[in-house]
């Protein structure tokens, strides 16, 4: 998955080069070289040599022009994931590293209308780069808007794990409103346990029926098909766009290991961000109402959630072999042609 930066710079003197040769000659080569290019830059993890190194010099456009632009990094962050300590360490890397990184207040549309996506592609577009952004939103294709894509991140955890962390966040949340229009007792002091075994829609997660509440979407898209549950096209479709536009996912439950590989992928904006992390102390949004699950009420869960637990596994292989050749690689001073930028 890794290749030296001079590829890309022989890429590129090829056109010049190419000025000695028959005209027939010259378009064979170029030809070559751009699908070459293209095809490179399709199965390659995105941020890589040749496509900074293309956007850089302005040369001829490519005809895929699904190229991602490795200046630009979107975070659509998955809610109970550790985001609040990421977006915190994203403040401290856009200072250290000297880009900005803008965090979204918004919360509430993750499902967004063509009127929302627009208005995120124009701003990620509008952005000088180097330039981050964080946002509760699911997967947005920028090809479809005629914009190059940034590179994208997010972190995942657990499909249970999640559940339940957000059953007990949604109660926090409520018993902290001080308006009057708090949610009844039942509601507020319903058992976990108990709503799984009613089973309350709450709890419930059926297949072929539509969740936003899950982690896939973050991945699939914003198309309805996204949220059904367990939909075969719509895992494919994750893992798809991770391979192509993500190049990191990581997990909560291995933030030692995504960190690790976030700054070694994407150096540009994560350079020495492990150290910061692990001085930042771990901050998580405790909860103290959480209370603790049986496991056979999580095996009942873990059950229908099929699709969620095959993307989870996936995005963990994936990471592992990611740490893997990093710590396969050379020591650090004869490691710069794993570098992307
Ligand atoms: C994004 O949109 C383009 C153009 O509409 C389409 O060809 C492509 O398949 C879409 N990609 C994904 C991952 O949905
Ligand atoms: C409190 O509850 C009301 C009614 O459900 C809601 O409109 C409001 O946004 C809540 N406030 C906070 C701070 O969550
Ligand atoms: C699991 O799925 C089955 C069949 O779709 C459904 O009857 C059951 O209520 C679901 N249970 C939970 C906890 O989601
Ligand atoms: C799920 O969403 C799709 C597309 O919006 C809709 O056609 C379908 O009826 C929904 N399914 C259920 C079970 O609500
Ligand atoms: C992460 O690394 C630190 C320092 O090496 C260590 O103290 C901590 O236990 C590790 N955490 C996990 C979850 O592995």
């Amino acid at each position: 998955m890794k290749y030296h930066p001079l590829l890309g710079e022989e890429l590129l003197l090829n056109a010049p080069r190419t000025n000695k040769l028959a005209p027939r000659c010259v378009v064979l080569v170029f030809v070559a070289g751009i699908s070459f290019y293209c095809v490179f830059s399709v199965i390659q993890v995105p941020v890589n040599e040749i496509t900074s190194a293309r956007l850089e010099s302005g040369s001829t456009p490519c005809p895929c022009c699904d190229e991602v632009d490795p200046g630009r990094l979107f975070y659509n962050r998955v809610p109970k994931c550790g985001s609040t300590t990421l977006i915190t360490l994203m403040r401290r890397m856009a200072a250290k590293n000297d880009f900005v990184h803008f965090n979204s207040k918004v919360y509430d549309r993750k499902n967004a209308d063509q009127k929302e996506q627009r208005r995120i592609v124009m701003q990620v577009k509008n952005t000088p780069s180097p330039c981050s952004f964080d946002q509760h939103v699911f997967f947005i294709n920028f090809t479809k808007f005629g914009e190059s894509p940034p590179v994208f991140m997010n972190v995942i955890r657990d499909p249970v794990e999640r559940i339940i962390s957000s059953y007990f966040y949604r109660r926090m949340i409520a018993r902290q409103n001080r308006t009057r229009l708090k949610p009844g007792a039942y509601w507020l002091n319903k058992k976990f346990e108990h709503c799984v075994l009613t089973p309350d829609p709450e709890c419930t997660f059926m297949d072929g029926h539509n969740y936003s509440e899950v982690q896939l979407p973050y991945f699939c898209g914003q198309e309805p098909e996204c949220q059904l549950l367990n939909d075969a096209g719509a895992l494919q479709k994750a893992k798809q766009n991770i391979e192509r536009y993500y190049a990191v996912v990581g997990t909560l439950e291995h933030m030692n290991v995504t960190l690790q590989v976030l700054e070694a992928t994407l150096p540009r904006f994560f350079k020495g961000a492990y150290n910061v992390y692990r001085n930042l102390g771990v901050h998580r949004n405790q909860n103290p109402h959480k209370e603790q699950v049986k496991e056979e009420i999580k095996e009942i869960l873990r059950a229908n959630l099929s699709a969620e637990y095959e993307l989870y596994d996936f995005v963990r292989q994936r990471l592992h072999n990611q740490y893997r050749s990093l710590v396969e690689e050379p020591p650090l001073d004869e490691q710069t042609s794993f570098l992307f930028d």
